[in-house]
């Protein structure tokens, strides 16, 4: 994790997380506007949903620190998914609690609301709109009150402007800016989704499976990416290659039966004899 000694950081008790609390924070230096002063952006505590009486998550507890890059890993069915629908809305618990910053109770806020808060998810497939060009997805992607054919017509700040190349430079997609982003390469769509994304400065930023499908190339560029974005956003990354996730995490949980088996650095889980039975195999 990238650690910013500002002196507004320093200030802050960031370790100070309570017990049981395992976030690795940045405390108050990234915390825009949230309420984060335990340096803890998310906190779910004893969270379950059920479906017809399966339940996908089982008392689940998860604390993420502002800042952090954290790897969610486990078998297929283990609830991983499930657990970033809770955290958009998507799907509601049946029992738990869900909080963002220390003020925000995601069981009260609709998927929207809690998108304008803050918490920005990226799906496996991208979704972006083909016909228009990387420029116009990314335009479309600015935090605005206006229709889509409003914004599409209304003319650009120069401050608007700044934050779309910034963005395509962060994406590595400014030399191809005009073309349409049904053109580009499957890479290339999930870093102009990720780069919408990041047209909302969102503080968490949820990506589920993102190098599926990706080249060894475009996986390499995407934990660079994310290591990047790591400090001044918070990452929950869902990933099973583990190449992957070995070149990211410094902090990685694992689900299995929709609770959390194992935490700890991914040298400590890989050792975990119970997440070497249930996961990684011998
Ligand atoms: N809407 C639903 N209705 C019924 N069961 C569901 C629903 N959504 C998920 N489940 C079940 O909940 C469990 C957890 O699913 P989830 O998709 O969260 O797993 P996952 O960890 O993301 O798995 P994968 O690694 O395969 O993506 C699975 O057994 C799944 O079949
Ligand atoms: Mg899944």
């Amino acid at each position: 994790m990238r650690v910013t000694a500002t002196a507004e950081f320093m200030l802050e008790p960031i370790f100070d997380a309570g017990a049981g609390r395992d976030a690795i924070g940045l405390g108050q230096a990234v915390g825009k506007g949230l309420n984060t002063r335990h340096g803890t952006l998310l906190t779910l505590e004893d969270i379950s949903v059920s479906f017809d009486g399966f339940k996908a998550l089982n008392d689940l507890n998860l604390y993420i620190g502002v800042g952090e890059l954290r790897c969610i890993i486990g078998p297929n069915g283990a609830g991983k998914t499930t657990l970033m629908d809770v955290i958009t809305g998507k799907t509601r618990p049946s029992h738990g609690t869900a909080w963002f910053g220390e003020t925000l109770d995601l069981a009260t806020m609709s998927e929207v609301q809690i998108a304008q808060a803050g918490i920005g998810r990226k799906f496996q497939k991208p979704t972006v709109f083909e016909a228009l060009s990387v420029f116009e997805n990314l335009e479309l992607a600015q935090k605005t009150d206006k229709s889509v054919w409003a914004s599409l017509r209304a003319r650009l700040s120069g401050e608007q402007k700044d934050l779309i190349d910034e963005v395509l430079d962060t994406i590595r997609l400014t030399k191809s800016v005009h073309r349409p982003a049904g053109l580009l390469s499957h890479g290339q769509k999930q870093f102009l989704e990720i780069g919408m994304l990041l047209m909302q400065d969102p503080q968490l930023l949820l990506l589920d499976e993102p190098v599926a499908g990706m080249t060894d190339a475009e996986t390499e560029f995407t934990a660079e990416l994310f290591k990047r974005l790591a400090g001044k956003h918070s990452l929950m990354v869902v990933e099973h290659d583990m190449g992957f996730v070995g070149s990211i995490a410094d902090h990685v949980t694992v689900l299995h039966q929709g609770s959390v088996l194992a935490e700890g650095s991914l040298e400590q889980v890989q050792a975990d004899e119970r997440v070497i039975e249930v996961y990684l195999g011998r």
